[in-house]
């Protein structure tokens, strides 16, 4: 495979570096302590085109592929994997499944505020009982006679939750079919019947937006619903995919951010009488963390260009996501134990990558979850290979 990056995406890469030391920098060590929300920086990544990346042209997007949106989400989250997540979703999870299954009426009145950035989206899986084991939709869409869907249930760790207009929801249209029985709705916050639950307070990636959402009796026409009723599981994997290879990437800009850090620190401490990088002990770390991280990136990178090639990526987003994420933990880690107590404390920023890398290892299935869908590709290749 050629890794090769063109011009272009040289450019972008560039164009998103300046942004991330620029614009997202400066605020990023108060937002981490207060969880404020990056209003202002979200506004001006939409206004550059960092929200509708892939999104065609024509619907108001950059039009560009996944490679250059792997390096744009790498330079983002090494400076700040809030901001990150907040572009990660509505691109992958929520622009791309308009763009793939919506009309040209649903993309004129959704995608295009969406990819522009005037509006951002969320993406609503997850419930207080549902996870890992996504078939089992408590949402229920009850069909009325007038041809409307009548919503009811409870979404939990919505990301951009309270700051979003428009929602891709998924819910149980047909109990009888199982999963071939949910739908993907598209719902706005300003429907009545619909219910922001409060921001959760996390651990990690603390200014992007996360909340639970309630849903009482919302009416929803049939000209919101995306695809075709009892499509919605299909979709809700689907768009998961190429969800996978932005968290991936997400991951790896957080490992790559604490390890520039730690190497820029090895010169600047002494220990024994010279800067700490002349130790041996010292030295085997950085070479494992960049041998990690450029393993990574190559995954990333992989499935990006599998993707854009038009092929099937399943296995690829999956590896990229699983790896990317188990390192971005141990680069993390061992960016802390280079700086020694220093790392520990918030003035140094690398313990920040260690909180902000753990929920790389959950969200948009979990690291169990990445193996079962490796394992179940590769099986499916040998069998028929
Ligand atoms: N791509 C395409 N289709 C897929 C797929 C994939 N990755 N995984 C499963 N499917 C399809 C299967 O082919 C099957 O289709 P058919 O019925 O047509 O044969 C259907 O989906 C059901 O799949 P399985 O029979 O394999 O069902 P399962 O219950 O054994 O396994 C699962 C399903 C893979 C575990 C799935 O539930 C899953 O991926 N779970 C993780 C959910 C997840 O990632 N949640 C993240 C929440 S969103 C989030 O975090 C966003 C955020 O805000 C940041």
């Amino acid at each position: 495979m050629n890794f090769q990056l063109s011009e272009d995406h040289l450019a972008i890469q560039q164009a998103a570096r300046e942004f991330a030391e620029q614009e997202i920098a400066p605020s990023a060590v108060e937002r981490d302590k207060t969880g404020d929300f990056p209003e202002e920086i979200i506004q001006k990544l939409g206004e550059l085109g960092f929200l509708g990346m892939m999104t065609p042209p024509e619907w108001g997007g950059a039009g560009l592929d996944c490679v250059s949106y792997v390096l744009a989400m790498e330079e983002i989250a090494k400076v700040d994997a809030s901001v990150a997540v907040v572009m990660s979703v509505n691109n992958s999870l929520v622009c791309w499944v308009i763009e793939t299954y919506g009309t040209d009426e649903q993309k004129e009145r959704f995608l295009r505020p969406l990819a522009t950035g005037q509006k951002i989206g969320a993406y609503c899986l997850s419930e207080p009982g549902v996870g890992s084991d996504a078939t089992q939709q408590a949402t229920t869409g009850t069909l009325q006679p007038d041809g409307s869907y009548l919503i009811n249930g409870a979404k939990n760790w919505i990301t951009n939750g309270t700051r979003s207009f428009h929602y891709i929801v998924f819910a149980q249209t047909d109990p009888s079919k199982g999963h071939k029985g949910i739908t993907c709705f598209i719902l706005d916050q300003d429907m009545p019947g619909f219910e922001v639950g409060h921001k959760e307070d996390k651990l990690g990636i603390r200014s992007s937006d996360t909340c639970a959402l309630g849903f009482t009796d919302v009416r929803v026409t049939p000209d919101r619903i995306i695809g075709a009723p009892g499509q919605g599981f299909k979709i809700a994997m689907e768009t998961l995919n190429g969800g996978r290879i932005g968290i991936a990437s997400q991951a790896l800009g957080i490992a790559s951010g604490a390890f520039e850090k730690a190497v820029k620190y090895t010169f600047e401490r002494r220990a024994f009488g010279k800067p700490i990088n002349q130790l041996q002990a010292i030295q085997f770390k950085l070479a494992d963390m960049q041998l990690k991280i450029e393993t990574a990136r190559m995954l990333c990178l992989r499935a990006a260009r599998v993707k854009d090639s038009g092929q099937n990526y399943i296995k690829e987003a999956a590896m990229a996501k699983l790896y990317a994420s188990t390192i971005a933990m141990e680069v993390a880690s061992q960016a802390i134990q280079v700086h020694g107590g220093y790392g520990y404390v918030r003035e140094y920023l690398v313990e920040r990558a260690l909180r902000d890398a753990k929920i790389t290892e959950i969200y948009e299935g979990t690291s169990e979850i990445q193996h079962i869908v490796i394992a179940r590709q590769l099986l499916k290749e040998y069998a028929v290979g």
